[in-house]
């Protein structure tokens, strides 16, 4: 016996005892008479597959189907006739019945259906199951991390992309942090997802050819306009403008765009039409906008109109929990990119890149982990081979004067000693400091004689 569910709706009393002997010994059976005892069946129990009679003394059996799927998808139907009518068939098919069975009916071919029935319900909850499973794990398309700082970005990227306002969406972060993907994951998210995803750089594109990219141009605008052309705002009606880079967009250009998100409409270069455009802005920018506002270098009423749903990205040297999953993640992206085996990384290996505070974020973690993958030897990656990346972080210009002092100590009195074969008297002479000055700062420096 397995706890599957079956409704039997038949107002045929024989026809009910007759599934009843076929059907009792492995699933728990429910029994309904009319359209009506049906649906209160329905209500009141968990139900998994239904088997409906066509022809039912109060209701059309296709109506009733109808209504079944509709209130519960997921539950599987097979509809029973007594004769075999190809047209009624069809159209139960198209409602969503599992299949089409007539009477009297041959009892293997009976617990066949059933069963075909109850595993593609199965699967199904399974599949559900997974996605949802898949939402938990990654809650967003290629995006990972589990810190309360990323927590806080997913939620308002769910946020932002459900409001059907116009109001434009401003990321801020330091470079690598992750600012396309979220642009990305909130048109993918948006009702607009069908719908275009267009970049523009502004760091990318001279401020001259600025002006044609985002609007276009019609025939004969300049000496070189032999057609039409469309800007990027044509592209993205409908869809996502994604502006990246907006701190660097021509000061000329940032009241031709204010324009165009507060009118919605603009005209292309050479063209005096007027386009109208529906446009979800999303601009992204390493700098602070606001203090370039204080210093008048980006327009003020600008970047109010871009800021009406600010995210703010952490760096990761901020987050620094999230590296073991970071780490994961493109390993097994490199894994699947190369075809080669999987790789780990011993935990010492993983606290070492914990300590390092990756000032290139997310990106230069991505890349290191690349070039990780491909020169370690073996399936393991150990301290040893993230060594390289401890002294970059240990490169001079990272360390506070005390390291550079003692390093620099270190090495002229190691010279020094070797000069005179180790003679400390001697050695001090030179340094011009005491013996014991000298031997105090041997312990200290932890200096191999
Ligand atoms: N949370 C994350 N999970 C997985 N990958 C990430 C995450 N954040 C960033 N990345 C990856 O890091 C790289 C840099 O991300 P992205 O290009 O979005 O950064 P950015 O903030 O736009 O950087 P820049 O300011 O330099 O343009 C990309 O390859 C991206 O896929
Ligand atoms: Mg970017």
């Amino acid at each position: 016996m397995n706890n599957s569910t079956i409704l039997i709706v038949d107002d045929e009393p024989g026809v009910r005892h007759s599934f009843n002997m076929v059907l009792k010994e492995d699933y728990r059976l429910f029994f309904a008479e009319n359209g009506a005892a049906a649906l209160d069946v329905f209500k009141q129990k968990h139900v998994d597959l239904v088997l409906l009679d066509i022809l039912l003394p109060d209701q059309d059996g296709l109506v009733l189907l109808k209504e079944l799927k509709e209130s519960e998808p997921e539950t599987e139907i097979i509809m029973v006739s007594a004769l075999k009518e190809i047209s009624s068939a069809v159209r139960a098919m198209k409602l969503g019945a599992f299949d089409y069975i007539t009477k009297p009916f041959e009892v293997d071919e009976l617990l066949s259906v059933v069963k075909r029935a109850l595993e593609r319900k199965k699967l199904q909850k399974e599949i559900v199951y997974l996605r949802e499973e898949l939402e938990r794990v990654q809650p967003f398309e290629a995006m990972v991390g589990h810190s309360a700082q990323m927590k806080a970005v997913f939620n308002l990227i769910s946020r932002v992309a459900q409001a059907q306002g116009p109001g434009a969406i401003l990321v801020q972060g330091e470079s690598g942090t992750g600012k396309e993907l979220v642009a990305r994951a909130i048109h993918n998210r948006s009702q607009r997802s069908d719908q275009p995803f267009v970049v523009t750089n502004c760091a990318a594109i001279p401020a001259t050819l600025m002006e044609s990219e985002l609007f276009g141009y019609s025939k004969g605008a300049f000496t070189g306009a032999l057609e039409n052309r469309s800007g990027k705002l044509e592209m993205a009606d409908e869809g996502t403008l994604f502006l990246d880079d907006i701190d660097l967009l021509d000061i000329n250009m940032q009241a031709r765009l204010l324009r165009v998100l507060q009118e919605k409409e603009y005209e292309k270069v050479g063209s005096d039409r007027v386009v109208n455009v529906d446009i979800k802005f999303i601009a992204a920018s390493n700098k602070d906008l606001r203090q370039l506002v204080t210093k008048g270098k980006f327009r003020e009423d600008l970047f109010y109109r871009l800021n009406v749903f600010p995210i703010e990205l952490p760096p990761l040297r901020e987050r620094k929990e999230d590296i073991p999953e970071l780490l994961d993640y493109f390993l097994s992206q490199n894994r699947k990119s190369n075809g080669l085996p999987s790789k780990s990384f011993t935990e010492k290996a993983v606290q070492a890149l914990m300590d390092y505070d990756w000032p290139g974020n997310v990106r230069e973690l991505e890349n290191f982990v690349e070039r990780l993958f491909i020169v370690s030897q073996g399936t393991v990656i150990r301290q040893e081979d993230v060594l390289p990346l401890q002294r970059r972080n240990t490169r001079r210009e990272n360390q506070t004067l005390k390291k550079a002092v003692a390093d620099f100590e270190r090495q002229h009195i190691k010279a020094v000693l070797h000069s005179v074969d180790g003679r400390r008297g001697e050695a001090a002479k030179i340094l011009g400091i005491h013996r014991n000055t000298l031997t105090a700062k041997i312990n200290d420096l932890e200096i191999v004689v």
